[in-house]
C-alpha cells in the first residue's frame, strides 16, 4: 500500500491520480465484514477487479455464451460516425473504463484533426486497468490527452474535473450491478453534477429469454465460475483472511421478480473464516451462500422511470437487431 493518499504518473500525454487509498482500508474491510457477517452473506461485485480479475472479465467478455459485450460494441459500431464526427473540445469521461474496446470505437469516429482537442478521462477502481487502457490508446492514438483517475465513481464523481464540455460514458451494464436506491441515487447525482449541454452515454442489457441469461454467467469454460470464485482472494488481501475458494461453487440464475442475474458462492462443506480483523470467527454452514453480484436486466419501464429520476432529457435511444442490449443518449 502506498503511503501517500494521492499519486500521480504521469508518461508523456498520460497522467494517472490514484484516489482509492482516499477510502481507507479501514473502511474497505468494514464493508467486507458487514457483508460477511450478514444473515444472507455478501461481497460487493466492484471487488471483483483486482489484476487477475480483470484479466478474467476480459476472457469473459471473448466467450460464445456472453453476448453482451459483443452486442454493445455491435451498436456502438453502428452509431459511432453520428455520435462522434462533430465532436471537438471536450472531456470524454467513461466511467468503469475497464479496457480500452469500447471507447477505441468512439475514438476511432473522431475526425483525427480534433482528437488533439479532446482530453479522455477513464475513471476506474482498477488502477491496472487504467495503465493498461491508457498505454494501448496512447499508441493507436497518439495526439489524444488521457487523464485517468482511479477512483470509486459513485463515492467520488466530484473529482472529475468539469471545465470543458463533457461527454460521460458509463458503458457495459455496470449500472445494472447497482440495486434501485443506488442506482437512482447514482444518476441523480452524475445529473446534477453535469452542465448544461453535457451528454450521458448509458449502456443497458435488457431482458431477454432466461435459458440465454443463464447460459451467459454459466459459461461451458467455466470462466465465470473462476472470475466468481477469484472475489474470495481479493478479500483474503483485504481482510488478511485464509478462505479456501475451493470450498466453493459457482452459483448463477436468473430471478425472474427482480429481473436480475444473481451470482453466488455457495459452500461445499462447513467453512470457518477468521481475520485478525474480525471479533469472532464467522462460520458458513454447508449449502449456505455468499451473494456476489446483481446484474439487472432492464426493461423499458425501468428506462422510463431512469429518465424520470435524472432530469436528464433522453436524446436518442439505439438497440440490436434483437433488443437484446441498449444505448442511451442523455443530454442535460
Ligand atoms: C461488468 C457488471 C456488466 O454483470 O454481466 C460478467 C460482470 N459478471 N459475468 C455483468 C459479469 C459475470 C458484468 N458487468
Amino acid at each position: 500500500m502506498p503511503k501517500f493518499n494521492t499519486e500521480v504518473t504521469v508518461i508523456d500525454q498520460i497522467t494517472i491520480s490514484n484516489h482509492v487509498n482516499d477510502l481507507g482500508i479501514e473502511n474497505i474491510r468494514k464493508e467486507i465484514i458487514e457483508g460477511l457477517v450478514s444473515d444472507q452473506k455478501y461481497i460487493s461485485s466492484k471487488y471483483f477487479y483486482d489484476s487477475k480479475g480483470s484479466k478474467l472479465f476480459e476472457k469473459i467478455t471473448q466467450l460464445p455464451e456472453y453476448y453482451p459485450t459483443r452486442t454493445e460494441k455491435g451498436i456502438l459500431e453502428q452509431i459511432a460516425h453520428d455520435l462522434m464526427h462533430d465532436l471537438n473540445y471536450t472531456d470524454i469521461v467513461e466511467l468503469g473504463s475497464g479496457d480500452c474496446s469500447k471507447i477505441s470505437i468512439l475514438l476511432n469516429a473522431l475526425q483525427k484533426e480534433n482528437l488533439a482537442n479532446i482530453n479522455y478521462i477513464p475513471v476506474d477502481i482498477s488502477y491496472s486497468a487504467i495503465q493498461n487502457s491508457a498505454e494501448q490508446l496512447i499508441e493507436r492514438f497518439p495526439d489524444l490527452t488521457i487523464n485517468g483517475i482511479v477512483a470509486d465513481f459513485i463515492h467520488q464523481i466530484d473529482l472529475i474535473p468539469a471545465d470543458n464540455q463533457r461527454m460521460f460514458c458509463f458503458l457495459g451494464s455496470t449500472l445494472g450491478n447497482f440495486n434501485d436506491e443506488v442506482a437512482r441515487e447514482f444518476i441523480l447525482t452524475l445529473s446534477e453534477n453535469m452542465n448544461e449541454g453535457d451528454t450521458f452515454l448509458l449502456g443497458l442489457d435488457l431482458v431477454k429469454p432466461a435459458q440465454t441469461l443463464h447460459d451467459a454467467y454459466n459459461d461451458a469454460q467455466g470462466i465465470t465460475a473462476k472470475f466468481n470464485k477469484n472475489i474470495l482472494h481479493v478479500v483474503n488481501e483485504l481482510i488478511e483472511s485464509e478462505i479456501d475458494s475451493e470450498k466453493f461453487e459457482h452459483q448463477a440464475f436468473f430471478n425472474e421478480d427482480k429481473s436480475r442475474i444473481e451470482m453466488h458462492l455457495k459452500a461445499k462443506e462447513d467453512v470457518r473464516i477468521n481475520s485478525p480483523h474480525l471479533d469472532q470467527e464467522i462460520l458458513l454452514n454447508k449449502g449456505e451462500t455468499i451473494h456476489t453480484e446483481n446484474s439487472y436486466k432492464f426493461t423499458p419501464d425501468q428506462i422510463s422511470e431512469l429518465e424520470k429520476t435524472s432530469g436528464l432529457k433522453i436524446n436518442q435511444l439505439f438497440t440490436d437487431e434483437n433488443s437484446w442490449f441498449t444505448l442511451i443518449l442523455f443530454e442535460k
